[in-house]
């Protein structure tokens, strides 16, 4: 009997491990257990507070809807654990959502090597090695984390060097598009649903339809596209490239805008209006921040340049370029502001409202807010930070700076009162609701 044929006698997934329980991890689960009552998820973390976080009553992740969803889950089919070899021996499919950061990835913007930068694929391989040496039954293994082309192989060719004898293991590509802020809007009702995988291979093939009828029990079938692995890890590069491309181009227009007088926000709405171009990732801004897009940009480049394409590469290097000047641009102007003052902005007092990279989430991995801030303290400037979602002990840790020039505050009113400036570092709507007279 071929192994197709065991497989097709084989029942459903009934049981799921999910290895890495940060910001994808973590709510992809809660919402595959949500939606799948007959699977069992167990999601797992070599990160022992993290686990012990999504355990408790104060989620490590914040997330519109997660805290309700995971507390919910987990009296039922959702289970968060350190033991992962167990979890993966018990799973019949296994998510890769492990961090795959750039390799000495520099986050002073624009700065990044010219070449591009190579992705950290460290903890893809080492759990396909462990996964490998676990496994004393055939499994699906499920990349879900961003990673270059030809990676699904790599894991593909780890595993099937170092499975037990009799074991086989069939890599799939399904991409995570969530965006931070709304992820379990985004996992609830997905524009699509990306799922890599081998035509000529019955397994694969075999897999996919797994992987399909689990997306199934909630997304329409014709948001569900099935491709091979190369096309799928390039699709999750390219659309995070080209939504951070109408990023740096709305910024490189507000340059424009910044001179001539015209106002950002009516060219952008004048572009956005044409349904061809479409409204969205059209708001002039600080540059985007977070794990994903600076990271993917920089693997695409460092793609671009070993393919022998150093065009295209420059090509999607500026996109890098004009997000970092931007930054630069902002701190220029509230330096400006203050140039006629004899000590410059040293010594002043200045507000930031916001940190995170963006509104919506507590995450300030490659927040653009750092930057500014960390620029305005060389300066010598005193600054108030207020953040909704933000710790102190985050702020000050990512700002690698003492209480002296840094003073946290716990609401925006705090943050403002004896200060020189204001500046809105992360677009928050309570930061619309200020009432300026107070
Ligand atoms: P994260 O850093 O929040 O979580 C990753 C987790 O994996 C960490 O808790 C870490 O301890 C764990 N981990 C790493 N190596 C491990 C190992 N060998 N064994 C067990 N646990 C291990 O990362 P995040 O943001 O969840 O991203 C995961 C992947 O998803 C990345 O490839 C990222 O590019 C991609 N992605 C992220 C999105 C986002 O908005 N954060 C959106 C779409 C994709």
């Amino acid at each position: 009997m071929t192994r197709v044929d065991k497989q097709d006698q084989r029942t459903h997934t009934t049981h799921i491990c999910c290895i890495g329980a940060g910001y994808v991890g973590g709510p992809t689960s809660a919402v595959i257990s949500a939606k799948c009552s007959e699977i069992t998820v167990t999601v797992v973390d070599k990160d022992a507070e993290r686990i012990a976080a999504w355990n408790s009553d104060n989620l490590p992740v914040y997330e519109p809807g997660l805290d309700s969803l995971v507390k919910k889950q987990r009296t039922k089919n959702l289970l968060f654990s350190t033991d992962i070899k167990s979890a993966v021996d018990r799973a019949q499919m296994i998510i890769l959502a492990v961090n795959t950061p750039s390799i000495a990835a520099d986050t002073t913007l624009g700065s990044e090597s010219p070449r591009g930068l190579q992705t950290d694929l460290r903890a893809v391989k080492q759990c396909a090695q462990m996964i490998a040496e676990v496994s004393l039954e055939s499994k699906i293994v499920v990349g879900k984390s961003t990673v270059p082309c030809g990676t699904s192989r790599m894991v593909q060719e780890i595993l099937d060097k170092n499975a037990r004898g009799g074991v086989e293991f069939t890599v799939l590509s399904n991409p995570e598009f969530l965006s931070e802020g709304s992820a379990i809007q985004d996992l609830l009702f997905p524009d699509r649903v990306i799922i890599g995988g081998s035509a000529q291979d019955a397994n694969s093939q075999w897999a996919q339809s797994e992987l399909k009828w689990i997306y199934q029990h909630w997304v329409p079938e014709h948001k569900i596209l099935t491709m091979d692995r190369w096309s799928s890890e390039l699709a999750k590069l390219s659309s995070n490239a080209m939504l951070a491309q109408r990023v740096s181009s709305i910024n490189s227009i507000s340059a424009i805008c910044e001179i001539v007088g015209a106002d950002i926000t009516q060219v952008a709405a004048g572009c956005g209006a044409d349904s061809r171009v479409g409204s969205m990732f059209l708001r002039a801004s600080l540059g985007f921040g977070g794990s994903c897009f600076h990271k993917d940009i920089a693997s695409l480049v460092w793609l671009c340049q070993s393919l022998g394409l150093p065009e295209i590469a420059e090509y999607w290097r500026q996109v890098l370029a004009i997000n970092g000047l931007q930054t630069k641009r902002f701190v220029s102007r509230i330096l400006d502001t203050f140039a006629s003052s004899p000590k410059g902005i040293c010594g002043k007092r200045v507000a930031c409202l916001g940190f995170s990279y963006k509104e919506g989430t507590g995450d300030t991995r490659n927040t653009p807010a750092a930057d500014v801030c960390r620029e305005l303290i060389r300066y010598g400037a005193h600054l108030s930070i207020f953040d909704p979602k933000v710790s102190e002990h985050h702020i000050l840790e990512k700002l690698d700076t003492g209480a002296d020039s840094v003073q946290i505050c716990e609401d925006p009113y705090s943050a403002i009162s004896e200060s020189d400036a204001v500046i809105v570092l992360t677009a928050w709507a309570e930061f619309r609701e200020i009432d300026w007279k107070r």
